[in-house]
């Protein structure tokens, strides 16, 4: 049978002190209940459950691959999974509970547990860490066979226990049905008042059924975020984690520490990544490439040999060897093919730069298509927003444009034109023409003479 899961973020996360809920916060750009349930999905658990209430339209819009249903006040875990009772109705097997907020917690990890509850026909395990400090922590009990008879909430434990070091890390592996018929008999007489899922392992064992643990080894992965400041750390051991995996993998990066990948991006070998950069989404980087310092990537494809440097770069291509900045913000659906340039202070937009073109400095290129080995020259522009609609340019290959071109949209220059420096360029320059359109110089002989005699004069 198939395992299924319920992921428990309904909570508010007060410690937070956010407008957001908690587990809508980022961490390498990955909300942390999309990390939780990315471990769960990698663990080959395909039926998800997400248990939301506090911001529950924000926290539904993050998990939109799972089912979600609606906790609609906070009584505590085992509430939380009662409310996910109706959407498992009649699923038999085992089922998975994981708190929405332990991003963590590995993939292997998670399946580690369901196989340890298959290989013990158990009606729960239970994941467990020896946490160097296990305040807030609830604790597990164990008989002397080394059977886990139940877990004591911090707030619950009576002298003795607060000795045990084996602490809940809150996330488990039921057989569903025991589950849900053991919640049906929990109550909230204890400290907190509340409907705690952790007392289902007491009824269970009480029934004489088999509970068992699963001890982590990675102590680290049971960290939970309460606060912002466990949102650093944590963030600070998935980059580490992340990070760790690509230089061994074969990417070079000179300081580590300051450099920001999150979990779906690819990075072909011998590329170089330089401090203050970070690359997010779905983004892949080919052989070679170099990147940074100062640069942000997103949601974005680099060719092998290109370089990117102190640059922004979202939904964007970036052909082989092309490249790119300084102080360079490509933006969506920008195309750069191979070889080509976008140089210092250029902004390019919904365009394609076609191979070996080169647009060096301070320009912006919106809405435009521009052919093979063309040049753009210095502060030139495409005029593309006439204040309601937006316009397309057209470059031939091998085309010049002259520096400090405006090309008001829609205008086609033809292959191999050039254009005058200073020009702005309103119809279509046919192929292999000059497109000029400013004012004719003129000349006054002695001007600036005249003009200094008459200052000194005065
Ligand atoms: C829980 C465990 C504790 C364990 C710890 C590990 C219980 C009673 N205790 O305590 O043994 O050591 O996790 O971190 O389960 N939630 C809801 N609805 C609710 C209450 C909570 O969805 O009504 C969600 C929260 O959003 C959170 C998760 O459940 O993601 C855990 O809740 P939390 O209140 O943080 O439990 P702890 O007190 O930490
Ligand atoms: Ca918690």
């Amino acid at each position: 049978m198939q395992a299924a899961a319920i992921v428990l973020a309904a909570g508010e996360g007060t410690r937070m002190r956010s407008a957001l809920p908690k587990v809508a916060h980022e961490v390498l750009g990955v909300p942390l209940v999309r990390w939780v349930i990315d471990a769960v999905r990698g663990a080959g658990v395909e039926r998800i459950v997400t248990v939301v209430g506090h911001g529950a339209e924000a926290v539904c819009s993050l998990v939109g691959d799972t089912e979600s249903v609606v906790q609609e006040s906070q009584l505590g875990t085992g509430d939380a999974v009662r409310a996910a009772s109706g959407a498992l109705a009649g699923f038999e097997g085992p089922v998975v509970v994981v708190a929405g907020d332990v991003p963590l917690v590995r993939a292997q990890t998670i399946a580690a547990l369901i196989d340890s509850f298959r290989a013990a026909d158990a009606a729960c395990t239970v994941l467990t860490a020896f946490i160097p400090d296990p305040t807030g922590y609830g604790r597990v009990i164990r008989d002397g066979a080394g059977l886990v008879t139940g877990i004591v909430e911090q707030k619950d434990l009576v002298p003795g226990q607060d000795a045990v070091g084996e602490c809940n890390v809150g996330i488990y592996c039921f057989d569903a049905r025991s589950l849900f018929d053991a919640l049906a008999h929990i109550t909230p007489a204890n400290a907190q008042g509340e409907y705690y899922l952790t007392d289902v392992v007491a009824l269970l064992h009480g029934q004489g059924r088999t509970v068992n643990a699963v001890v982590l080894t990675d102590v680290d992965e049971s960290h939970g975020v309460n606060t912002r400041v466990q949102l650093a750390s944590v963030g600070r051991i998935l980059q580490r984690r992340i990070n760790e995996r690509h230089m061994l993998d074969g990417v070079t990066m000179t300081d580590p520490d300051l450099v920001w990948i999150g979990p779906s991006v690819t990075i072909a070998r011998d590329v170089v990544i330089e401090p203050m950069t970070t690359i997010s989404g779905a983004t892949d980087i080919g052989e070679g490439a170099h990147i940074g310092p100062g640069t942000r990537i997103v949601d974005s494809t680099i060719g092998a040999g290109a370089t990117v440097e102190q640059s922004i770069v979202r939904e964007a291509t970036i052909g082989e060897t092309a490249s790119v900045g300084p102080n360079a913000f490509l933006r969506p659906g920008t195309i750069l093919g191979p070889g080509a340039r976008a140089g210092s202070f250029v902004e390019v937009k919904n365009s394609t730069i076609g191979e070996g073109s080169k647009v060096p400095h301070l320009s912006y290129i919106g809405d435009a298509t521009i052919g093979t080995g063309v040049n753009v020259g210095a502060g030139s522009i495409t005029c593309n927003y006439d204040g309601r609609d937006k316009s397309r340019t057209v470059i031939g290959d091998g085309a010049f444009i002259g520096s400090d071109t405006m090309l008001v949209a829609p205008v086609e220059i033809g292959k191999g034109a050039t254009t005058g420096a200073g020009s702005a360029i309103t119809k279509d320059v046919p192929a292999g023409a000059l497109g000029i359109g400013r004012a004719v110089q003129k000349n006054v002989e002695g001007w600036s003479d005249r003009r200094k005699a008459a200052r000194d004069d005065e």
